[in-house]
């Protein structure tokens, strides 16, 4: 367990009292009590106003605003406040704007306008942090710290001269000398082989595609850039402060470039921000996904889910708002797949700036809203579910996921730009939210034993041990599945030599001599019935059996979906992408072959999920339905405190958790 012990369920938002008079802040704390908020992030933004200029503090309304939560009973988790540098840096040392590939400067006036390798950005920023950090240490609203704010969010990679520098001193440190540079990248190719570390540069805009591992590197570098304003900031706290450090990452939100899993150990506990794809229907299972993907990064811990929406967002292009009963749906599945906190961006929605449009606790109409209704009622729910904090979510089934693999996949010249890393992983993960079952999102290097069923989507880029673990997790009994276009390159983005799925071959008794991708809109058939697109490739069995093979395409008669028995378990090989239908079949006899069995039975479209402490659990249902259902469980609602002895009715739309058990009382 990490260092993180919280108090009940959190429940709150970002506070950004400096864009309101000090007569709102009473009437902010009021109503946060009539909410039953426990917890806010205070002080993200406000580094222009507590150092209004270089190197004078202004600390007096941030002395106030904490008085004043802590007299309300209100916890506060403290920014660092380095999110986004005051006008002043900018003038000061124009240096320390970052700069995009083509050289265009990104300027002031949004926000995070600093190069991340910045020097100057370090220096002052860690003023900044050794001033709050002093400051209110040891004050007693102060439970959590709160570094900068979705780091690399908006300046992940700069390719100004400053970042040149640092990328080769990375390089440097990676390579040792010219000699391993040159191999690992591969510049015997388009003569591009390097004699002076000077030579290098970031992948700046270029007459056609760059060098692929230089394009990778970059990327890693950019993602430990970034990660190195984290180690710096809270290596400085933790000189200052005794309270745990986080830091919200933006795991599931479509932003890829932070390596989340190695950025796990900087961090006392995972908080993570997640918004719903307003366009997509299915954007609650982009939300269980994106839950359970920041479960895997902490190691299985409690997380604690820093930031999403009380109803719209203001980024999108058409900005749907939440239906009634949504909110609750949306917090509540958060905490069923592991958070032990809810908060919201923002507290009271802002008059000015770009945001002002951006849902909040407390909207413009005021409390006398749906919305603060249903804060309200969240409020009291979370006070109900306190038990459950610190229980762990049961998982059967892991998936594999490595942001390297995802980076890898996506560079340009590859056989289809229809190949996209998510692709796949939504496809499995959304069948398994079909049937019920629950998934560990995890690191290809993680420890595998537990599971039963292990999947891997996708994974392009792999390291030979992690193959190695995937191939002993097998032998020992698990049921493994792997998609096409997997273990084809190693990390420096090499071919796998002798066949695809290079890394793969041998564990699943095949071997591809050749991609055949399909063209835009093309389907093939297979023999049981399935559909597929995007993808085929001319692969021969080599001791699998073969479970379907393609009736038309480009390759009749050749297998698409194999399985070869390994040791106690099984390797499975998808070679194509299957249509939806076919995928749920696929995973229902994964799932069968596994014994996986779903947290328990419920028709599909309700969500069901079990946290567990030791002998107790809780199991979390959550009806995405229009109709009401009935499940067969035993034990008490804790929503409503209705005993069910032996079934349980969950109406549209709503939400029911049930500890488990004897209907009168706990086991
Ligand atoms: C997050 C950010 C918040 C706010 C929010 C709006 O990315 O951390 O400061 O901008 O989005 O949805
Ligand atoms: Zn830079």
């Amino acid at each position: 367990m990490r260092r993180w012990q919280g108090d009940g369920i959190y429940f709150g938002g970002d506070y950004n009292p400096e864009q309101w008079p000090e007569q709102t802040w009473s009437e902010d704390v009021e109503l946060m009590r009539r909410a039953g908020v426990n917890l806010v992030s205070v002080g993200i933004f406000s580094w222009a106003l507590l150092e209004p200029v270089p190197g004078r503090f202004e600390f007096g309304w941030l002395d106030r605003v904490l008085d004043l939560l802590h007299d309300g009973g209100i916890q506060v988790d403290l920014a660092t406040a380095t999110a986004s540098p005051p006008p002043w840096l900018a003038r000061a040392h124009p240096e320390t704007l970052p700069r995009r590939a083509d050289g265009a400067i990104l300027w002031p006036g949004g926000r995070q306008a600093y190069c991340p390798s910045s020097p100057v950005f370090r220096e002052r920023s860690l003023e900044l942090v050794r001033a709050v950090a002093s400051r209110y240490a040891e004050h007693p609203a102060v439970v959590m710290w709160h570094v900068s704010n979705e780091l690399g969010c908006h300046n992940v990679h700069c390719y100004c001269d400053v970042s040149a520098e640092a990328f080769r001193g990375w390089l440097r440190e990676r390579y040792g000398d010219l000699d391993g540079l040159n191999d690992a990248w591969g510049t015997a190719f388009w003569s591009q082989r390097y004699g002076d570390w000077a030579e290098i540069s970031p992948p700046r805009t270029a007459p056609t595609f760059a060098n692929p591992t230089q394009q990778l590197d970059f990327l890693r570098f950019s993602s430990d850039e970034q990660r190195a304003q984290l180690r710096a900031e809270r290596e400085l706290l933790k000189t200052l402060v005794h309270q745990p450090v986080t830091t919200n990452f933006m795991i599931g939100t479509g932003i890829k470039h932070m390596d989340y899993h190695s950025w796990a150990d900087d961090v006392d506990l995972v908080s993570n921000d997640h918004y719903l794809t307003a366009a997509d229907p299915q954007a609650h299972l982009g939300l269980a996904l994106s839950a359970d993907h920041t479960r895997g990064v902490a190691g299985g811990d409690p997380w604690l889910l820093m930031e999403h929406s009380t109803s719209a967002v203001n980024w999108q292009p058409r900005n749907v708002a939440k239906l009634p009963g949504q909110l609750r749906r949306n917090s509540l599945a958060h905490v069923a797949r592991g958070a032990d906190g809810v908060l919201f961006f923002q507290w009271r929605a802002s008059r000015a700036g770009a945001e002002k449009f951006h849902s909040a606790l407390v909207p413009h109409a005021g409390p006398e809203t749906k919305v603060f209704r249903e804060v309200c009622q969240l409020g009291a729910d979370l006070r109900a579910l306190a038990e459950v904090r610190g229980s762990r979510v049961d998982a059967d089934v892991a998936i594999l996921f490595d942001w390297e693999a995802w980076w890898g996949v996506e560079l340009d010249s590859h056989p289809s730009v229809d190949v996209r890393y998510a692709d796949r992983l939504t496809a499995l993960y959304g069948a398994l939210w079909r049937a019920g079952v629950t998934a560990d999102i995890v690191h290809p290097s993680a420890d595998l034993t537990g599971y039963r069923l292990v999947l891997a989507p996708t994974l392009y880029l792999v390291r030979d041990a992690d193959a190695d673990a995937l191939r002993r997790f097998v032998e020992a009994g698990g049921t493994a599945a792997i998609t096409y276009f997997s273990g084809i390159v190693d990390e420096n983005d090499h071919i796998r030599l002798g066949g695809y799925p290079g890394a793969f071959r041998e564990l699943l008794g095949v071997r591809t001599e050749e991609f055949f991708p399909l063209r835009e809109g093309e389907q093939v058939r297979l023999d049981d019935g399935s559909t597929a697109d995007v993808w085929t490739e001319w692969l021969h069995p080599e001791g699998a059996e073969v479970l379907a093979s393609y009736t038309d395409g480009p390759l009749p008669g050749v297998p698409a979906v194999t399985r070869r028995p390994v040791g106690a378990g099984a390797a499975w090989y998808v070679g194509t992408r299957l249509d939806e239908p076919a995928t749920d079949r696929l995973v229902a006899r994964l799932l069968d072959e596994a014994g996986v069995r779903p947290a328990a039975q419920a028709p599909t479209g309700v969500e069901v999920v079990r946290r567990r402490a030791g002998e107790q659990s809780w199991l979390f249902a959550i009806n995405h339905t229009g109709s009401e259902v009935r499940l067969a469980v035993t034990g008490t609602e804790l929503l409503t405190g209705t005993e069910c002895a032996g079934e349980l009715t969950v109406p549209a739309g709503e939400v029911a958790v049930i500890r488990e058990g004897q209907a009168d009382g706990p086991a």
